[in-house]
């Protein structure tokens, strides 16, 4: 395991997307809506920056399965509960890779018409992208590497790590 974004890097980040979504979104109150279980940490800090009022949702995507490659299938777990007619939806994420999970999800959220549909996302992992997709409030670009932490796991581990780390291949 390697350390490649530390918590105090993350922490910039997180504190330049908070500034932008505060100039963009304060007085429209949005809905927040994070996609678990990877967005939890991100979201839980990037929500304490924004000093206005805004409504948090969530909804539990699967596309990982247990392996290390995205399945292409999206299996919803846990849906939307809040209607999305004529609301500000920021969508936040923790990482965008082959962008299939986000395709869909966005393709779902237009139906309920939307005042407005933004994407949120911690990192993004554009080598591996499958579909286009624009991000528009990116913290950071990384390698295509498997990352775990700062609530990204391996088959639901690492989660809990303060910092996003590589994690190496078995040898
Ligand atoms: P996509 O559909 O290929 O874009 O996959 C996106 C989802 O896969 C994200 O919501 C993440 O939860 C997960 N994911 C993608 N890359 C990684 C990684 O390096 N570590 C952990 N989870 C990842
Ligand atoms: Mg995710």
């Amino acid at each position: 395991m390697r350390c490649l974004i530390s918590r105090a890097e993350i922490a910039s980040a997180v504190n330049r997307l908070a500034s932008a979504i505060t100039r963009d979104y304060r007085g429209e109150n949005p809905i927040l809506l994070g996609i678990l279980k990877g967005s939890f940490i991100f979201l839980a800090d990037l929500v304490r920056q924004l000093d206005f009022p805004l409504e948090l949702e969530f909804i539990h995507l699967a596309s990982y399965g247990a392996g290390r490659q995205t399945s292409g299938r999206v299996e919803v777990v846990q849906g939307l509960r809040a209607p999305l007619g004529g609301r500000h939806v920021l969508v936040v994420e923790d990482i965008i890779d082959s962008g299939v999970t986000m395709a869909f999800l966005l393709e779902c959220l237009e139906k309920e018409s939307p005042a407005s549909l933004r994407l949120c996302a911690l990192l993004d992992k554009p080598s591996r992208r499958k579909t286009s997709l624009a991000i528009d409030y990116l913290g950071l670009t990384v390698p295509d590497e498997c990352l775990v932490g700062y609530g990204l796991d391996c088959n639901e581990r690492y989660r809990n790590l303060p910092d996003i780390c590589v994690l190496e291949e078995n040898r």
